[in-house]
């Protein structure tokens, strides 16, 4: 897990919590637990828009020159993780499965990135 870490506490925190919920997310699905998943999604529909909220406040206040690109992979992310609720909630599992994969081999992996660029330069605004 530590190759999830961007050196923020609380951002890591979350990203882990949210890695975790894919994860039994994906257990779920694979099981064809459709209640379970659903609930799942809804959860991290909730935290995903809550952590970008989050980072949203702190491009602001360190006045993050990269806070608009950022912002739209925020975007297009959190309408994936929509698109993964409304699959659960019309029971297609097949669908609900590839969006998962997209989240966990391309969404997540481009928003680490992201974070690592915010992270950094919030510490290089610090020191
Ligand atoms: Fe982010
Ligand atoms: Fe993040």
């Amino acid at each position: 897990m530590d190759g999830l870490n961007v050196g923020v506490a609380a951002l890591d925190e979350a990203h882990r919590d949210m890695f975790y919920l894919m994860g039994d997310l994906s257990e779920a699905v694979h099981a064809k637990s459709v209640r379970a998943a659903l609930a799942m999604a809804r959860d991290f529909v909730a935290k995903v828009e809550g952590h970008f909220d989050v980072e949203g406040e702190m491009m602001t206040r360190l006045g993050f020159p990269g806070a608009a690109v950022h912002q739209a992979k925020h975007a297009a992310t959190r309408d994936k993780v929509i698109d993964l609720e409304r699959a659960l909630s019309d029971e297609n599992l097949g669908l609900a499965s590839s969006i998962l994969g997209e989240l966990e081999s391309v969404y997540f992996r481009e928003l680490l990135n992201e974070d690592m660029i915010l992270a950094n330069y919030s510490s290089a605004q610090a020191s």
